[in-house]
């Protein structure tokens, strides 16, 4: 059920499709997106006629995934359910990218393996490209937020109502936000399913160190999809870097 309600929620949220085809459009080859969860990203670069690859380590997301590629674009797409802290693919790619929050999600470590890993199948003219909640805005968000609704839609399978709300919790270093899906039933019952994504706080200062200690230049900052300059009251921190090739 999750990755139903996921894909179904997050599919009302995707002003960055635009962006990632556009950075497609600039590449050459294939395309490998880094925790690829239900396609929202990867289907629309393969319906343009791209070769894609994506990762994930959740099976469930992965089925619903395979399940919804249509037959005439299954030779585009290749699907790998490992962690993408510590893959190998045999190939390099000219675009990888990581969309929706993915990588404000992982630890320092795990953000440092995901990039060792990443750097050895990006191609010399390469770039990796990862969006994220700008974590400035977020450090200056209130401690806390009761849950609050959001928004509705009903799921395309049966018609079924849910309603979306979500609450968090802001330390210091990381922001918990709770996602909660009412199921409505015509009896007036209400079935709650729920997700608790945590968002590490990482200053962008360091996001960009540690990419250059691996070998990635983060050349471009974006704070929006139109694409807008970063800046400190940007929604989002899109990072474009590439590969340094001179490492010692
Ligand atoms: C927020 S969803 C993004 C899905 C998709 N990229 C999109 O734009 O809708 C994050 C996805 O990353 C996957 N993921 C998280 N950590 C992972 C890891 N270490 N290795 C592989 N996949 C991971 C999750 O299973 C989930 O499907």
């Amino acid at each position: 059920m999750f990755p139903l309600l996921y894909h179904t929620h997050h599919c009302l949220h995707s002003q960055d499709i635009p962006f990632w085809l556009s950075l497609a459009d600039h590449c050459n080859g294939p395309i490998l997106e880094l925790g690829c969860g239900t396609g929202r990203v990867l289907l629309p670069l393969a319906r343009a006629g791209r070769q894609v690859f994506g990762i994930d380590n959740d099976p469930a997301m992965l089925s619903f995934l395979s399940h919804s590629i249509p037959g005439e674009l299954s030779q585009q797409v290749s699907l790998v359910q490992a962690d993408f802290t510590r893959f190998c693919l045999k190939k390099q790619f000219e675009l990888i990218i990581m969309p929706c929050n993915t990588y404000s999600t992982l630890t320092e470590p795990d953000r440092r393996a995901t990039i060792e890993c990443l750097r050895n199948q990006l191609s010399p003219a390469g770039i990796f490209a990862v969006s994220m909640p700008n974590p400035y805005l977020l450090r200056h968000l209130p401690a806390h937020a009761e849950p609050e609704v959001e928004e509705s839609f009903c799921l395309p399978t049966n018609g079924q109502p849910v309603q979306v709300s979500s609450a968090w919790n802001r330390t210091q270093d990381v922001f918990t936000l709770n996602w909660y899906y009412d199921l409505l039933f015509p009896d007036g019952s209400v079935e709650r399913i729920s997700a608790c994504i945590q968002h590490q706080l990482t200053p962008v200062k360091e996001l960009l160190e540690e990419m250059r200690e691996i070998g990635l230049h983060p050349d471009t900052l974006y704070g929006n999809f139109d694409p807008s300059e970063y800046t400190q009251t940007a929604d989002h921190l899109i990072i474009l870097a590439s590969p340094v090739n001179n490492l010692p």
